[in-house]
């Protein structure tokens, strides 16, 4: 049985410590580990756009000494209909690690139950759990810690404006947890996380020392946070949707005025594609507060470690989630 990157709580909190320090070792030293060598081919394959996974993922692979194979589903016949467990039968006899990024959590844990390789989740609607450990392995460059071996997360802060029922919202309840931080998601009673994975985080956050918090007060969400997160109102499948516009969550917007009420030093992350005047001022995202470059670097940096990870622990099973 391999070990699957599914969700943030797939990682227990050492083996997230343990894939942020192998990450912060690569960011120092890029070509440190080539667990790929051989070579060996590492499937990323999409359902949905992107600029950032699709990018990161192949020169990640690459650079661990494998040959990246980016495969567009709509020009697979998984996009004519082929089920995913056929799919996944071809595809994990002859890759050694399978990255997707689809739709409803649901599919990518039918990939993973016909998988005998690594499944890793490049995005669902309920979860982004390689855009965290980026997220995680920035706001820990930035408090200074992780050099000295220490992943520099614990009891540390982050507060979440926006659409508190996406994949970014549930991903940093999960895995913010999982590092002992405290996590606070600011969002309308109407775009709320899913109460399952609310409770998944506070199970979590009572083993680690973290804590979790949901509000719908913005202001009170990001006083003395050590950084400050959004996302876009509108994510990918949610086009068209009504409700997901200013009228609903212009009061979560990252102002200029919202950040002066976090920590003196306190940082801005956006997974990204951000829209300025929306989710975020371009006062804020443009300003030195912003780490949103660093952050989009780190994901290379991540996810090379999270492969390097999972192919060196080829024979522990992934544990079924609470
Ligand atoms: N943040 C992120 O996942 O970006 P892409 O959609 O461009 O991959
Ligand atoms: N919540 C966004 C994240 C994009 C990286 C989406 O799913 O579209």
């Amino acid at each position: 049985m391999p070990r699957h990157f599914l969700r943030d709580d797939d990682l227990a909190p050492a083996e997230q410590k343990q894939v942020l320090l192998l990450a912060a070792d690569l960011a120092a030293d890029r070509f440190a580990r080539r667990p790929f060598a051989g070579p060996r081919t590492v499937a990323i394959m999409f359902d949905k756009s992107s600029t950032r996974t699709r990018v990161s993922f192949a020169t990640g692979v690459a650079e661990l000494g494998g040959s990246p194979l980016v495969i567009e589903a709509g020009s697979s016949q998984l996009g004519r209909g082929e089920s995913i467990a056929d799919t996944t039968r071809v595809l994990t006899r002859q890759v050694s690690t399978i990255v997707w990024r689809t739709f409803g959590q649901e599919r990518l844990e039918e990939m993973a139950a016909h998988a005998t390789v690594p499944v890793i989740n490049a995005l669902t609607d309920e979860f982004h759990p390689c855009q965290i450990l980026a997220d995680l392995l920035t706001i820990a460059q930035h408090a200074g810690g992780v050099a000295e071996g220490d992943a520099a997360l614990a009891g540390r802060s982050m507060a979440y404006l926006g659409d508190g029922a996406n994949n970014m919202a549930h991903s940093y309840l999960l895995g913010g947890a999982t590092a002992g931080m405290d996590v606070r998601i600011a969002s309308p009673a109407s775009h709320r996380p899913d109460p399952a994975v609310l409770e998944r985080a506070e199970q979590i956050a009572a083993t680690t020392g973290g804590s979790v918090l949901v509000t719908d007060d913005p202001a009170a969400a990001v006083a003395g946070v050590d950084a400050v997160l959004t996302d876009t109102w509108v994510s990918m499948g949610q086009e068209g949707e009504s409700g997901r516009d200013a009228e609903t969550f212009s009061a979560y917007r990252v102002t200029d005025e919202l950040m002066d009420r976090a920590g003196a030093s306190a940082v801005f992350l956006h997974c990204l594609p951000a829209y300025r005047g929306k989710e975020v001022d371009a006062s804020v995202i443009d300003s030195a507060r912003s780490v949103v470059w660093d952050e989009a670097e780190n994901r290379l940096h991540a996810q090379k470690a999270l492969m390097t990870w999972l192919v060196d622990h080829p024979d522990e099973a992934t544990a079924p989630h609470a």
